[in-house]
């Protein structure tokens, strides 16, 4: 038990730093957004598990390069994995008429992000399922978009390729996918963003 202790205090440490190299120095100034009414909607699930990495909201500029770069249209169901405030979700459904889907694990970002997207006026268009992102099913996703930790993206890349059509398109924030090589790789000011397409048929080595 004090292992496990041990060791999820290093990946958080471990995670404050990397999004703190990623150059997301505007977690102070940004995160005061989370000061807004947690009141709304009850969540519908009680909390399971803890965050794998802490909250770092992308940049707006960065989340529509994000959203341009998968060329997100009207027909598209956008899923965020680990959706914040739900600024992803919510600018692909104002900006381009998409349906939004975040999932997020804490509860308090949750019902920002549902208050945000009522502000929006896009309460129609997005929701926000509180889960673990391992353990959401994303068949029904046609763009993914991530902001996580790199050893995430890897250990989430199995179920991406296993469970998105192939040609699904999938942008991360700051962080790449190991072997899997990027098809874009777009600078945003100090941050990058990440693009690749599920293949037809995965190569043994990503699997
Ligand atoms: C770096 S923030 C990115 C927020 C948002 N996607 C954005 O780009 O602005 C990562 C988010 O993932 C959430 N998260 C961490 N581990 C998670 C997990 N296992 N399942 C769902 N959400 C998770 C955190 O609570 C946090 O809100």
């Amino acid at each position: 038990m004090q292992l496990r202790q041990t060791m999820g205090l290093l990946v958080v440490t471990a995670s404050v730093s990397l999004l703190g190299i990623a150059g997301c120095t505007s977690q102070t100034d940004q995160t005061n957004s989370g000061s807004q009414t947690q009141q709304g909607e009850s969540n519908t699930q009680t909390p399971k598990g803890k965050p794998d990495v802490i909250y770092v909201p992308t940049p707006d500029k960065v989340v529509a390069e994000m959203l341009q770069l998968a060329n997100v249209s009207e027909d598209d169901v956008v899923y965020d994995l680990g959706s914040g405030d739900g600024r992803i979700p919510i600018m692909a459904a104002k900006r381009y008429g998409a349906r939004g889907v975040g999932v997020e694990i804490d509860s308090g970002r949750i019902q920002q992000a549902r208050e945000n997207a009522r502000e929006a006026g896009m309460a129609k268009s997005v929701k926000f399922i509180q889960q673990d992102l391992f353990k959401t099913d994303l068949s029904e996703a046609t763009v993914v978009t991530l902001y996580l930790l790199p050893e995430l993206n890897v250990k989430l890349r199995p179920k991406l390729l296993r469970e998105l059509e192939p040609g699904t398109p999938i942008v991360s924030h700051s962080f790449d996918m190991g072997e899997w090589e990027p098809e874009r790789v777009v600078k945003v000011g100090d941050s990058t963003v990440y693009l690749w397409t599920v293949p037809e048929k995965i190569p043994e080595h990503l699997r």
